[in-house]
């Protein structure tokens, strides 16, 4: 199944100029371990912003126009259509990491979304999608307070699609 994870800002804020905006260690720390052991998914302007490229002990998934372009470690794929066909079923969660342009694709046939909303706005330049939350249930919210490590409010909560 398809699984969106992603922080997104109070104003829908998601990055600016192919980096995060905001530093939140403890985000980072529930990405790697929702994560690991799974496939992630992510745009090739995401991979891009990657520090050292493929991110170690997951299946990465990058998408591109390129049938030239290939990334080391990674599985390239050319089509949404592709990604659907080879992710979209069973229990096993799928996880799509971003960008912008890549949620947007992909919200429709997300069952998931782990979110991380960060309380506070930002100038950006991605924004998530419009969503319709009458479509989704909060399964868990978890509230953070800013902190030395965290350096804004955030809450972690979790959506089911309902059926
Ligand atoms: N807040 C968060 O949780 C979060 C998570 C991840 C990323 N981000 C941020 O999001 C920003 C990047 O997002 P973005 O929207 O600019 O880029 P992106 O979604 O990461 O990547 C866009 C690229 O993906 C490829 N692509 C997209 N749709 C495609 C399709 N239908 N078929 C084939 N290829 C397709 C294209 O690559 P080609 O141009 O090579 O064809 C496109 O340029 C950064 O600022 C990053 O830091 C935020």
């Amino acid at each position: 199944m398809i699984a969106l994870i992603v922080a997104i800002a109070e104003n829908g804020a998601i990055g600016k100029n192919n980096t995060l905006i905001w530093h939140l260690s403890d985000d980072l720390k529930r990405f790697k371990k929702l994560t690991t052991g799974h496939t992630i998914i992510m745009g090739r302007k995401t991979f891009e912003s990657l520090p050292n490229g493929a991110l170690p002990n997951r299946s990465n998934v990058v998408l591109t126009h390129n049938k030239n372009l290939n990334f080391p470690e990674c599985k390239m794929y050319n089509s949404v259509a592709e990604i659907v066909t080879d992710f979209k079923e069973g229990e096993e969660e799928n996880f799509v990491i971003g960008g912008g342009h890549l949620y947007r694709a992909l919200l429709p046939f997300a069952e998931k979304i782990y979110l991380t909303r960060v309380h506070h706005s930002f100038e950006a330049d991605v924004y998530f999608p419009e969503m319709d939350f009458k479509q989704w249930k909060i399964e868990s919210e978890e509230k953070h307070p800013c902190s030395e490590k965290n350096e804004f409010a955030f809450s972690f909560i979790n959506l089911v699609r309902i059926k």
